[in-house]
């Protein structure tokens, strides 16, 4: 009874509150999603959202430059949704699956829907939203992260924590905005508690940036840490041996010149390899601003 209850009842009521939310966090619920508990493993909802945008053509190389930002043109956020494939069928199974449906987006838009609309990655039913894209499709330097941290499964874009923000201070020490870049990641889902993706996840997403890459048709992809670079460029090299090198990505419509560059989420730990990050941004800007190869395959 209330009455009877001690200041050691209290205390003790309280220390088992602590250790149950501590248990959360150390399972990797370190958000609150709703105010109502969700059950995530229930039946599945068809899938009714409707892509709210209407789809346009995969953006041109120059038409490209005047899309709006991704931030202007972006679908509501969508209730999270339970995933019974994810859960029974193969992963190899799954990640053909992804690849079939990516094959047949014409348009970054389709390309999202199909994504919002895909239950295969088991991120999807412990994310709040997905976070597909940012800044401006079709722009000239397209770059690829990890995975979306808390701050981006809050606001359905991708890099917009801290990490987010000093990219965006990286971009404009070489006079870029957002607005001039395209930025997605490798998953587009929240890992629960920012944990890595799992080789699994990553290669059942793997097929959707690779089409979300090939139809912004970037000149220059920058891939940000690690598991970006090795997973698009297949390279098996370290960060601090793969930054700064030129690399190559094979695209359907030819090879795009590929920059690996330090994360910016590493160097807000290791704030002194900024100046290795400065130099690939000046490579970067260069690269930038060197005149176009010459197509020689073009007659004259
Ligand atoms: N880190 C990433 O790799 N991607 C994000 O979107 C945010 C942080």
């Amino acid at each position: 009874m209330a009455a009877d209850r001690t200041d050691a009842d209290e205390a003790r009521d309280r220390d088992a509150l602590v250790a149950l939310i501590d248990w959360h966090l150390a399972m990797g619920a370190d958000l609150a999603l709703d105010e109502a508990p969700h059950d995530r493993f229930a039946e599945a909802e068809p899938d009714t959202a409707p892509a709210t945008r209407a789809a346009s053509p995969g953006p041109q190389p120059s038409a490209a430059r005047d899309q709006k930002p991704y931030a202007e043109t972006r679908l509501p956020a969508e209730a999270p949704r339970a995933l019974p494939r994810a859960a029974t069928l193969p992963p190899d199974e799954v990640a053909a699956d992804a690849r079939a449906r990516a094959a047949t987006a014409t348009s970054l838009a389709e390309l999202e829907a199909i994504v919002r609309a895909f239950d295969g990655c088991a991120l999807k039913a412990t994310a709040k939203q997905l976070a597909f894209a940012d800044g401006t499709p079709g722009a000239r330097v397209m770059l690829v992260g990890e995975a979306p941290g808390a701050e981006e499964d809050r606001a359905g874009r991708p890099f917009v924590g801290r990490a987010g923000q000093l990219l965006d201070r990286m971009l404009a020490a070489i006079g870029l905005s957002r607005a001039d870049v395209y930025i997605a990641n490798i998953v587009p889902w929240r890992p629960p508690g920012n944990r890595t993706p799992t080789p699994q996840e990553v290669a059942i997403c793997l097929p959707f940036i690779r089409r979300q890459i090939e139809l912004s048709r970037p000149e220059i992809l920058v891939t940000l840490g690690a598991p970006a670079t090795q997973t698009l460029t297949g390279i098996k090299d370290g960060i601090m041996r793969a930054r700064g090198r030129w690399l190559a990505v094979e695209g359907e419509r030819g090879t795009i010149r590929t920059l690996p560059m330090l994360h910016p989420a590493y160097l807000l730990r290791q704030p002194l390899h900024k100046r290795l990050a400065w130099r690939d941004l000046r490579a970067l800007r260069r690269a930038l601003d060197a005149p176009p190869e010459l197509d020689r395959s073009a007659p004259v």
